[in-house]
C-alpha cells in the first residue's frame, strides 16, 4: 500500500475536534464532539459517504449519533453526502443556501456541471448571521460571509480562536472563485469582517489548515482588492459586448494558486 494511502483520513486537531480529510474533489468534513451534541461541518460529495461513516467509526460514532450537520454553503462538493443522511441528522445552512437547496437550484449548486448525481434533501434549520450553537465545550458563532456564493458562512469559535471557513478563506491567503450568486464586493466586505476577529487557527474546506490566519487574512484581502481594482480598469477598457462577456466569465474563475 502506498504511503499516501496509509495516511489516516481522520485527524484530531484539538480535543474533540476532528478533520475528516477530503476525498477529492470533495471538501473536508469537520467533526466536533460536544458535551451534549455532536456536530459535523459539511459532508463532502455523495461518494464521500462511506469514508465519512468509516471515519466516524474510528472515533466510536455512527451517523445516527450526529445531532447536527452544518453546511458552510450550497456547493455540491460540500453538501452532496447530506442526501444520504438527512433522514437521521438535523441539517442547518444559512437561509440563502437553505433556500437554494430547498428549490434544487442547479444554477448555483452545480451538481450537474461537475457530473455529480444530484440527490435532493432539505435543510431543517435556516441560519442567520449571529446565531450561536453551544456545544458545552465549544461555541460556534455563525458569520454570514457572502462572496464566493451568497449562502456562505464561517463558524467562529471565540474561546479557542478557531475559524471554520468552508471555501471563503483557504490557507495561504487563497480565496475562491466568484461563483453564480457570488460577488467580489460582498467577498471583500466579508473578508474585512473576518479580519477583525481574533483567530489562531483556520480550518478550511480544502487544503491544509493554517496556523497563520492573520497573515492569510492580510493576503486574501489584498488579493481581493487587487482583483476588484484591476477588474475596474479592464471593464472600463471594454468596448463591445462580446469582449465584456469573455472577460466577465474569465474573472469569475481566478483563484491564485488553485485550491486543492
Ligand atoms: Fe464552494
Amino acid at each position: 500500500m502506498s504511503k499516501a494511502k496509509d495516511k489516516p483520513r481522520i485527524v484530531e486537531l484539538k480535543p474533540n475536534i476532528y478533520q475528516i480529510r477530503a476525498v477529492r474533489p470533495g471538501s473536508h468534513v469537520y467533526l466536533i464532539k460536544g458535551l451534549w451534541r455532536n456536530v459535523l461541518i459539511d459532508a463532502g460529495m455523495v461518494d464521500n459517504f462511506p469514508n465519512l461513516e468509516a471515519c466516524l467509526a474510528e472515533v466510536d460514532l455512527d451517523i445516527s449519533q450526529i445531532d447536527l450537520l452544518i453546511l458552510t454553503h450550497e456547493h455540491f462538493d460540500h453538501i452532496g453526502a447530506t442526501a444520504l443522511c438527512f433522514d437521521k441528522v438535523l441539517v442547518a445552512a444559512h437561509r440563502f443556501a437553505a433556500n437554494k437547496i430547498h428549490l434544487q437550484d442547479e444554477f448555483v449548486m452545480m451538481n450537474k456541471y461537475f457530473l455529480e448525481a444530484a440527490k435532493p434533501f432539505q435543510a431543517d434549520i435556516w441560519l442567520e448571521d449571529g446565531n450561536i450553537i453551544d456545544l458545552g465545550n465549544y461555541l460556534l458563532k455563525v458569520i454570514h460571509t457572502p462572496g464566493h456564493c451568497s449562502g456562505s458562512i464561517c463558524l467562529y469559535e471565540p474561546d479557542h480562536k478557531l475559524l471554520f471557513t468552508g471555501d471563503t478563506v483557504l490557507a495561504g491567503g487563497i480565496f475562491s472563485d466568484i461563483c453564480p450568486s457570488g460577488s467580489i464586493s460582498d467577498y471583500l466586505n466579508s473578508l474585512q469582517n473576518l479580519r477583525s476577529l481574533n483567530i489562531e487557527e483556520l480550518y478550511p474546506g480544502h487544503g491544509r489548515i493554517s496556523t497563520t490566519p492573520a497573515k492569510d487574512m492580510e493576503l486574501v484581502v489584498e488579493r481581493a482588492e487587487t482583483l476588484l481594482d484591476e477588474s475596474k480598469i479592464l471593464f472600463e477598457a471594454l468596448d463591445t459586448k462580446a469582449t465584456f462577456e469573455r472577460l466577465f466569465f474569465a474573472l469569475r474563475k481566478f483563484s491564485l494558486p488553485k485550491k486543492e
